[in-house]
This record gives C-alpha cells, structure tokens and sequence, in this order.
C-alpha cells in the first residue's frame, strides 16, 4: 500500500466538505505534488515475509550520523515529545529540526532511519494529522505556530505531547501516566531503570524482556494510577507498538544478529540518557541515533502484518493486555470490558488471541471511540471520523479482519480516565 492511497481516501473523505476545508483540501493537494517515488517502499512482492531471518548488507543499512546528519540538539521552539524515535530522527535531520512534518515526510523519514513499512508509517501518520494536527502536519511534541489553526478546526492542534488518550496512553513504556504525573511525554527515570534492569545480566533487550516490563508496568498502573484507562486504540495498538518498536527498530542489525540486538548503551542513546545504572540522567528531546548503527534491511520492513505477529504474541503471553477499559477511579479497580458486548459478538474472549484478531480488534474497537475523540477539534465531526475510519480500513485490509457493523457505544463512560478527557479541555 502506498501513501497517496490514503491520501486519495483522505481527499474523497473531506471532498464532500470542499467548501469548510479548503486549507485541507489545499495541503493535500500540494503534498500529493510533492510525492517522489521512494526507494523505501518496496512493492510487497519483493519483501520476505514477516519473522523470517532477513539477509545483510552493511552498506545499505548503515545509518549515517554525519554531515546532514549530524546530531544537533533541539533549540528554543523546537518541538520533542513522547516519542523517541521521532525526536532523534529530528534531532538528526531525518525529520525537520523543528519537530513539525507532513504525512509523506515522516513515512519516508521512518523508513528511511528505522525500516518501518510505508503502511504501518503511513497509518500513524495520517492518525496524527488528523487527531493533533491541521489534517496534513502534525507536532512531535506540543503546540506550535508552525501548526496554527485553519478552517475546519476548532482550535489548535496540540501534537502528540498534548494528545492524551487519543494517541498518547498510559503504562508507557517509560513515560508516566497523565493523571499521576502532570505530563505524559517525559521520560519517567524510575521506569527506564526497571526496563534496564531486565535486560542488563545479559546486556541484551529482547521482545521477551520488554513485554515483561509492560506487565509490570500494566501493573503499576492499576495499583498507582486510579485514572488509568488502557483505551481502545491507544491501549491495543499504540501501546503494545510502543514496545515492540524498542526492540524492532532500535535493535542493531549485523551479519551475527540479522534480526537485531538491542543493549545496554544503545537503549540509552536512543531514549537520551546517560550516566551509568543506578545514577541516570535524563536529558529530554537529546534522544541520539548511535555511531556506527544499522537499521533494517530493505526486504525486511516492519510492516502491519510483521507488527500483528508480534501483538498475537504479546497478547498469548499476556491476555490481559488486550483488556479494553480501566480503574474506576480508585485504584486497584480494574474493569475490563468484553469484547463481546464491545463489538456485538465479532470477537470474543477466546478468539481474541487467533490469527490477526488481536490487532484487528484494537483498530476496530478503536473507531468506536471517534466520535467521541474527535468532538471539540473538529467543526464536522463525522467527516474526521470517516477519514480515520478510511485509514483504518486501509491499515486492516491486509489483516484480513471480520467484518465491524455494531458499533457499540456508551461503554467508556464508566472510566473517569476516559471522562477526563471529555471535560478537560485539550486531553
Ligand atoms: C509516524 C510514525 C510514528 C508515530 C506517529 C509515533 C507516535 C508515537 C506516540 C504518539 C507515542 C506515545 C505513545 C505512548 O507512549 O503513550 C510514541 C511512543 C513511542 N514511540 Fe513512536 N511514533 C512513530 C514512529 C516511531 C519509531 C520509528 C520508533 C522507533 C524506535 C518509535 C518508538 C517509540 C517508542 C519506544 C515509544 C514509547 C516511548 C516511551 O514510553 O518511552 N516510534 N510514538
Ligand atoms: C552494531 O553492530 C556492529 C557489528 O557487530 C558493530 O560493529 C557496531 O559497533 C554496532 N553498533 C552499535 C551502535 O553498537
Ligand atoms: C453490553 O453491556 C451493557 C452494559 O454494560 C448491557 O446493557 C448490554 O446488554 C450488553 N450487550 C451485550 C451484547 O452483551
């Protein structure tokens, strides 16, 4: 799949509102202009299938950080968020340096530094245009007149830093929770010690070790955070993406370890700390793309079907992940919610772990709360909605999900995390 679908399902999508979003209109139109043929999107033909052990070749995946991609540390103005391969890649000059892009530049970016499938990249940034942005560039961290409001909007875009429970979730893999912190985009130094911990007897950070560490945060979140709420889409496919990307992207490919091996040093360039094990510091928005560092080979792309792969596995290991739903405001009083009811039957509790079902059931769960989400930043509502609704269509034709019909609503309610975030403004 290739950006300029989206796009093309993006334009039908607001078409029929030509008239309330010329701006949209406009920057879709300029940015489908601007799109060249990238060498990072091979057709699916020549690509392995996901999981198979890929070949390679140091000259094309060594990442260069030098010349053009020379760290530079982010300056007054310039926008980091909760991401961090976003922000190194700015801090890089594989993003613009001032954390702003368009859809097209972060799926070539990310494709380019990090070896993420065109799908996958395009998904997450078309989701971000439209749920932090003006529809076409979004913020990696806050606010910025570079985003300013246009027509269609009801105010201005927050980016990702100020997206909470619409991109952003809670049990981050070192990020704290909102309503326990202040702030959801910092790294929290006690969650990346726990992390490092896991890993360090054998100086290795594999998907075993991480999705331990989500247990134990899922945990410290029903036990600390009386708001948590692991929402639909942020907690079943943002999240757990959050963990698998640690050691799929950040890992370091070699001819020993084609698949990758993440350690020590490496985890802490990439999430901007330094000092050693016990006596961290953290310095945010300098998140670094190590020396002599090589990313994924060109066959090998982590697409959404390699991505569901992994979320099957993580959600077999840990079948409480996949628990949409939330403390009612005390802590220690989860309640999840089944997806029977969620989704009128589609899915259920035990074939909830089958196939793509984990994954098709996190994107289609997740339109369900749109309309909600979308309420209070956009003028038309139900047109925002039907573009993501597009771009999840898009992102799920591979899987080969069930058919959604029902779309169950009124079910979040009960969650005050999820409340908050109708009542308060921008999250
Ligand atoms: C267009 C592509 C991308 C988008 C839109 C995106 C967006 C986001 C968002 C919204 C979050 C916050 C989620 C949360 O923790 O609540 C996040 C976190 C994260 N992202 Fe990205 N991201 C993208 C690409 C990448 C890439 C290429 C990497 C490569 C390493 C990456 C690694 C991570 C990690 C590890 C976290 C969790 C951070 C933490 O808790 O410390 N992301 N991303
Ligand atoms: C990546 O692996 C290669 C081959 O083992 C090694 O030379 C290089 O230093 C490693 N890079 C990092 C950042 O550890
Ligand atoms: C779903 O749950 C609600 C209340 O939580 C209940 O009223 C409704 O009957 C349930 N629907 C199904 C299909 O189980």
């Amino acid at each position: 799949m290739k950006a300029t679908a989206i796009t093309s399902i993006l334009t039908l999508a607001f078409a029929g509102l030509a008239s309330a979003y010329p701006s949209i209109l406009e920057h879709l139109e300029a940015q489908e202009a601007s799109k060249k043929a990238s060498r990072w999107s091979l057709p699916f033909s020549k690509r392995q299938a996901p999981g198979v052990i890929p070949p390679f070749d140091a000259a094309s995946q060594y990442v260069s950080t030098s010349g053009d991609y020379a760290f530079v540390a982010p300056g007054s103005g310039d926008q980091r968020g909760p991401c961090p391969g976003l922000n190194a890649m700015a801090n890089h000059g594989y993003l613009p340096h001032d954390g702003v892009a368009t859809i097209a530049e972060f799926v070539e970016g990310t494709g380019k530094v990090f070896g993420m499938g065109t799908d996958l990249a395009t998904f997450l940034a078309t989701y971000g245009a439209i749920m932090d942005g003006d529809g076409t560039k979004w913020s990696i961290g806050g606010p910025t007149a570079e985003v300013p409001s246009i027509l269609g909007l009801t105010g201005v875009p927050q980016g990702i830093s100020g997206s909470h429970n619409k991109y952003e979730g809670d049990v981050s893999p070192t990020r704290g929770d909102l309503y326990e912190y202040g702030n959801d985009y910092l790294v929290q130094l006690k969650y990346f010690q726990a992390l490092y911990d896991l890993g360090k007897d054998d100086d290795n950070y594999d998907l075993t070790t991480l999705f331990e560490h989500r247990k134990n945060r899922f945990q410290q979140s029903i036990s600390g955070n009386p708001y948590f709420f692991n929402g639909p889409l942020t907690g079943t496919v943002v999240i757990p993406a959050a963990y698998t990307f640690i050691y799929r992207f950040m890992a370091n490919k070699s001819a020993e370890y084609p698949m990758g091996r993440l350690n020590g040093e490496i985890l802490k360039s990439f999430f901007s700390i330094t000092g050693s094990d016990g006596d961290f510091t953290y310095t945010p928005g300098h998140e670094r793309i190590p020396e002599n560092w090589y990313t994924r080979n060109l066959v090998d792309y982590y697409t959404i079907p390699y991505y569901s792969i992994d979320a099957n596995t993580m959600a077999l290991a840990y079948p409480e992940f996949l628990s949409v739903g939330g403390n009612t405001g005390t802590v220690n009083s989860f309640v999840g919610l089944d997806p029977a009811n969620l989704t009128g039957g589609v899915y259920d509790a035990e074939t909830l772990t089958e196939g793509n079902n984990a994954l098709c059931y996190g994107f289609q769960v997740g339109v369900q709360a749109l309309p909600d989400l979308l309420e209070g930043l956009f003028t038309d509502v139900d047109a925002a909605a039907d573009a993501i609704g597009a771009a999840v269509n898009q992102a799920t034709d591979s899987l080969g999900c069930p058919q959604l019909n029902t779309v169950v609503k009124g079910q979040f309610d009960q969650y005050p995390g999820y409340a908050k975030l109708k009542s308060d403004g921008t999250y």
